[in-house]
């Protein structure tokens, strides 16, 4: 068990509540809820994640309390290899660490041998170095660079995707003579979870147009660089609705990737998601893999990707605990012992998640709560309404899935520390 300070597609039927279900909907209790997956054991009073009961770890280590199943994440990662294999002729799989960088986790990834690290600032590359990764296993990925962070990255030697003429300049003028480097493109779609403007990456802070890809290239041409790979990210938590918009990216991405001489690789970013809560319908990953197949595969080159949602999200579950349960103007609200400080996924995004009972999974959910985190402003709203058992106060509650994007986007506002987290190794 590591712990650290520092920084599935089937549906099944459901009691999870859902923020669009409303109290008087409220199902019985399923044999499985949505949420369940194979790390996941449900007693009536407990839940076991690889073998662990959540209850004893929340007493262990108190809440607000962060636990990884690394496991999953492992798992996670073969189901991606398994469909690749099916698509591209040759593959690697880069961790996009920002999504959770939990010494932990990285471990886990590690483990499998032949999956890199995508890291998108000097501290996360430093950081991946230091849970043992080689330079050669990384890549690199951002925006907006200064010099400083340029001069960081050409030290240590990581693989560089870049967006802007002013990077490529500058960076070519210290990087030596010859040095490779990727160019990162505008998906130019829209697509992402909820149809979030703010989690669509098409036409936002990022990539050259295609239409000036040959201009992009002269631009590192002349800086001395060669172009090795094409890139886009297109969005968060894509939709199973999406599609037809990732498919014109794909074959966006296949264009340019034709203009580039000395093209060895083509990256697809992440953008793979999971259900958040009942109602979601991710873009499966054979659909995925199958676009792959169908727009990138015929060009013959190395395919790259950077999961983070797909690989971490499943793993990880929240433990808080519950401090005040009181009815005032119309609903019934349950205060929790943190807030959006140690996720900001629901308040800065709209990104729901699912809360379950911890001492009581497979009860039904029949109360709608208002859940409030513990940060003096007036937005800490973990969900506007969510169904669950009874609830007393003192009982606690998870909220999943919590592997991506919680911990690693963490801060003290308030002064209200950070979250304890732990990565479980199984019990066999
Ligand atoms: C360039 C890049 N690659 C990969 C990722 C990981 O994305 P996801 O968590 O959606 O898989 C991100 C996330 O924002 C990103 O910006």
């Amino acid at each position: 068990m590591d712990i650290a300070q520092e920084p599935q597609e089937p549906p099944l039927p459901s009691s999870a509540p859902t923020s669009s279900v409303s109290a008087t909907d409220a199902p019985l209790a399923p044999a499985a809820p949505w949420w369940k997956h194979e790390s996941y054991t449900l007693h009536n009073d407990d839940i076991l994640l690889d073998g662990h009961s959540l209850r004893d770890l929340a007493k262990t280590h108190g809440t607000p309390l962060y636990v990884y199943s690394k496991a999953t994440i492992i798992r996670q990662l073969r189901r991606m290899q398994a469909a690749l294999r099916e698509s591209a002729q040759e593959h690697k799989i880069y961790y996009a660490m920002k999504s959770n960088r939990h010494p932990g986790i990285l471990a886990a990834v590690r483990s499998l041998g032949e999956v890199g690290v995508d890291t998108c600032s000097p501290r996360e590359v430093r950081w991946a170095l230091a849970q043992g990764f080689a330079p050669s296993e990384l890549s690199f990925n951002a925006g907006m660079l200064s010099d400083r962070d340029l001069r960081q990255l050409v030290d240590m030697g990581v693989h560089c995707t870049l967006d802007t003429q002013s990077a490529l300049r500058r960076y070519g003028a210290i990087a030596p003579k010859g040095t490779r480097v990727g160019l990162r493109f505008n998906p130019g779609i829209h697509a992402s979870y909820g149809d979030n403007p703010r989690l669509s990456y098409g036409q936002a802070k990022f990539g050259f147009e295609a239409e000036d890809a040959e201009q992009a290239l002269a631009a590192a041409t002349n800086a001395g660089l060669i172009v090795d790979s094409v890139h886009m990210h297109l969005g968060w938590g894509l939709p199973q609705s999406s599609q037809t918009q990732v498919s014109q990216a794909f074959a966006r991405l296949a264009s340019v990737a034709q203009k580039m001489p000395d093209l060895e690789t083509i990256n697809v970013g992440g953008g793979l998601g999971g259900r958040y809560i009942y109602s979601d319908h991710p873009l499966l990953l054979e659909t995925w893999a199958a676009m792959i197949r169908q727009h990138l595969a015929p060009l013959g080159r190395k395919l790259i990707c950077e999961p983070g949602t797909f690989v971490v999200a499943p793993s990880g579950i929240l433990i808080l605990e519950t401090n005040t349960i009181e009815r005032r103007r119309g609903r019934c609200w349950l205060g929790v012992d943190a807030g959006f400080a140690v996720n900001l996924n629901p308040a800065l995004y709209g990104i729901p998640l699912t809360a379950v009972a911890l001492n009581q999974p497979l009860a039904p959910a029949t109360e709608a709560y208002t859940i409030a985190g513990n940060i003096n402003e007036a937005g800490d709203i973990w969900s506007p309404e969510q169904l669950l058992p009874p609830l007393q106060e003192g009982d606690l509650i998870g909220f999943l899935p919590a592997g991506g994007y919680g911990s690693s986007m963490s801060n003290d506002h308030c002064l209200r520390g950070q979250p304890t987290e732990i990565a479980l190794d199984p019990i066999s």
